[in-house]
């Protein structure tokens, strides 16, 4: 074999470890930057040789053609659901009942359980032979999926070829492992928001997300969806003896499967039962979806022995969290006015249990919701409460309505300063226009008081309320004007707090400029945006005078973000208080750069680029990112300020353009290049 040969398949070793390493075990040994080289040489290596390269290497995954549809697979066993058990004395009842069935002389003492994580995702079966992964599929209807194998081989930590680490034993002839895929909360949160921006349909939960994302027909577009998948069971192995569930997800693990690292093998139902409860809490510290515990009879023929009722088998039962959503009467509405005289139409109800924690307040989200969904005051809603997310209202049960539920008004004056209030143009919210309304103001000094922006320690809402009714604060701008003898009169103030709450808000004059445009509270402007305009602009001045345009080709702001900082630095008002917290010394200009750290000397600096095509290892976002990590700008179309144009595959007409203009076109490879450089 030539040399080079050789160190593809070194190369090919050693991408798949790393790969392991950092998608299934969550504990990369090199580093991005070290992971990316040998990726990149073993793309060098296969781009000079096509006919080596096998469908298992792990440059394999980007994603093929799309497809016309999915084909059908039939399962070799029927994929099985589980039956539930919603509290302790359920699932004692399981045990009981299962008791019974035992062969003689068996008793339930005599049964040991396997439990692990419910995964709230959706169920994969991947097929290997000799190794090699050859199809994967939906669950389907138990009996016959859809062939999603080009989707699933984009997922990082599904293995193409077991075991993934040497030194395992070799892979059995033929092995069927059902998994979950799911999708990670946070990477949920972020597509969500980057398929709000670029105007396409957002995802209702992780799960739908990661269903969503698995049966695209396109498989490069499933291929930047950050998927991941647990591996729980095995359909059909040959070649492998394996007598207990235990042993079968430690076999998973050695082949190199992710498989949950929260399992745990128990002796009691006691012990099962602790171990459920544990979790009510942990469900929430997660980074993924966890619905319940699944508990399995870990010796597999007693579980094999036991049959199915249905298409539940007997020997495993899901205990399921309380559920999220529950039930309730919607007493009454009320209605906040938020900072930016939004008004937020808020349900009150007749106290209820949800997820664990009782509810009694649920957003409407706004007035054009509360009609499309006919929510009426009385109504039975149903409530949801998901994750940290402040409880909603789902919608009303109709069916129980008996006539007394009245219409929720909508509101045509201000609850709070009783001016006219107006629907926004292109929007469903209400606002109130009225600068000096109170509920506003109260909100506005809130926010900028808050950790997020300026950090005072001290201010709570009755203090500014206080503050507004007295006429002492008219803007955010006056609280640096307060003295002790002006906080001395109002409700819970000595001598020494009155002392320390001027100093805090003093001292907050020195904040970075990202804190005081984030305390602003212009809309769509929260800490992190506040960060992207504050690298680009030097001072609220340079921002104030930027266009539309230019803060649109920012990362991250759209069109709307753009146009209400340009409206927010137009409107008088702003420009006046904008103008009262400098001379109150309030900072408006960024602090000095000199301090940033060495490793952020960036060689993109100021250039602008422009991205076509499929990049062979980068997602867009990925791709967009890292450029403005070193400190160049996306923009999303090529004209003559473009520097560079950024080049993958099936490149469209940007490309024919920037060729028109002159501009440099350049692969990802070069632009790996260009930063090393730095
Ligand atoms: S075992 C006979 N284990 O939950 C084996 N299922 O509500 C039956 N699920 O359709 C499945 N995590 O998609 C099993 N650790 C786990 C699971 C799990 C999630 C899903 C699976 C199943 C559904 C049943």
């Amino acid at each position: 074999m030539s040399a080079e040969r050789e160190r593809m398949r070194e190369l090919i070793e050693q991408v798949r470890f790393h790969n392991y390493r950092y998608y299934v075990l969550a504990d990369p040994v090199v580093s991005d930057r070290e992971y990316d080289l040998l990726l990149r040489e073993l793309q060098a290596i296969e781009a000079a040789h096509p006919d080596w390269v096998s469908p298992d290497s792990p440059t394999q995954r980007a994603g093929g053609q799309p497809l016309e549809g999915f084909a059908k697979v039939r399962h070799p066993r029927p994929i099985l659901s589980l039956g539930n058990a919603f509290d302790d004395e359920e699932v004692r009842a399981w045990l009981e009942r299962i008791a019974r069935l035992l062969p003689e002389g068996q008793t339930a003492r005599d049964l040991a359980f396997a439990v692990e994580p419910k995964f709230d995702g959706l169920t994969v079966v991947l097929h290997y032979e000799d190794g090699l992964l050859i199809r994967g599929a939906t669950r389907g209807d138990g009996e016959i999926g859809e062939d999603i194998t080009a989707n699933l081989r984009t997922i990082p930590s599904v293995p193409l070829r077991i075991p993934v680490t040497t030194g395992s034993q070799p892979p059995p002839p033929r092995l069927v492992v059902r998994g979950e895929a799911y999708f990670f909360l946070d990477q949920f949160q972020r597509l969500n928001r980057w398929l709000e921006e670029t105007g396409e349909k957002t995802f209702a939960n992780p799960r739908n997300a990661a269903a969503g994302s698995l049966r695209q027909l396109d498989p490069r577009i499933t291929a930047q969806r950050p998927l991941s998948v647990f591996c729980y069971a095995i359909v059909q192995v040959e070649g492998a003896e394996l007598g207990t569930q235990w042993e079968v997800l430690n076999y998973l693990r050695s082949m190199g499967f992710a498989v949950s690292p929260e399992i745990a093998r128990l002796d009691d139902i006691e012990a099962v039962i602790e171990y459920c409860g544990t979790w009510m809490s942990r469900r929430d510290t997660l980074n993924y979806e966890v619905d319940g515990i699944v508990i399995k009879i870990d010796d597999l023929a007693t579980q094999d022995a036991l049959g199915v009722v249905g298409k539940d088998p007997r020997g495993a039962i899901a205990f399921k969290f309380p559920a999220r959503e529950a039930t309730s009467r919607l007493i009454d509405v009320t209605i906040n006015v938020g900072r930016t005289g939004s008004l937020a139409p808020t349900a009150v109800l007749e106290p209820v249990e949800v997820g664990g924690i009782t509810v009694q307040h649920a957003t409407l989200h706004n007035f054009e919701d509360i009609a499309r969904k006919d929510i009426r005051i009385g109504d039975v809603v149903r409530i949801k409460r998901a994750g940290d997310v402040i409880p909603y209202v789902i919608g009303p049960i109709v069916d129980l309505r008996d006539g007394s539920e009245s219409e929720i008004p909508v509101p045509t004056t201000c609850p709070s300063c009783g001016e006219p209030v107006a629907k926004a143009e292109d929007e469903v919210g209400i606002y109130c226009h009225n600068a000096a309304c109170p509920s506003q103001l109260a909100r506005r000094v809130e926010y900028w008081v808050s950790r997020a922006a300026m950090d005072i320690v001290g201010l709570g809402t009755r203090i500014v309320e206080q503050l507004i009714d007295s006429g002492l604060v008219r803007d955010v701008a006056d609280l640096y004007a307060l003295t002790a003898q002006d906080l001395l009169p109002m409700e819970g103030f000595a001598e020494k707090k009155a002392r320390n709450l001027v100093e805090a808000i003093q001292d907050s004059r020195q904040r970075p400029l990202g804190r005081v445009l984030t305390g602003l509270g212009i809309q769509g402007v929260g800490a992190t945006v506040a960060q992207l305009l504050v690298e680009r602009y030097p001072s609220l001045d340079a921002l104030s005078a930027s266009s539309g345009e230019e803060i649109e080709s920012i990362l991250g702001l759209g069109p709307h973000t753009a146009h209400s900082i340009i409206e927010w630095f137009s409107a008088d008002h702003n420009r006046l208080l904008l103008e009262k917290l400098r001379q109150a010394g309030v900072r408006v200009t960024a602090e000095e750069r000199a301090q940033q750290p060495e490793r952020m000397t960036i060689s993109l600096t100021g250039r602008a680029f422009a991205i076509t095509g499929t990049l062979p290892t980068l997602s867009r976002e990925e791709a967009t990112e890292l450029i403005q990590q070193h400190g160049g700008r996306v923009t999303g179309s090529v004209s003559a300020k473009t520097d560079y144009l950024l080049c993958g595959e099936k490149a469209g007409s940007k490309r024919t353009k920037a060729e028109q203009l002159g501009i440099q076109v350049i692969d990802e490879a070069a632009l790996f290049d260009m930063i090393k450089g730095t």
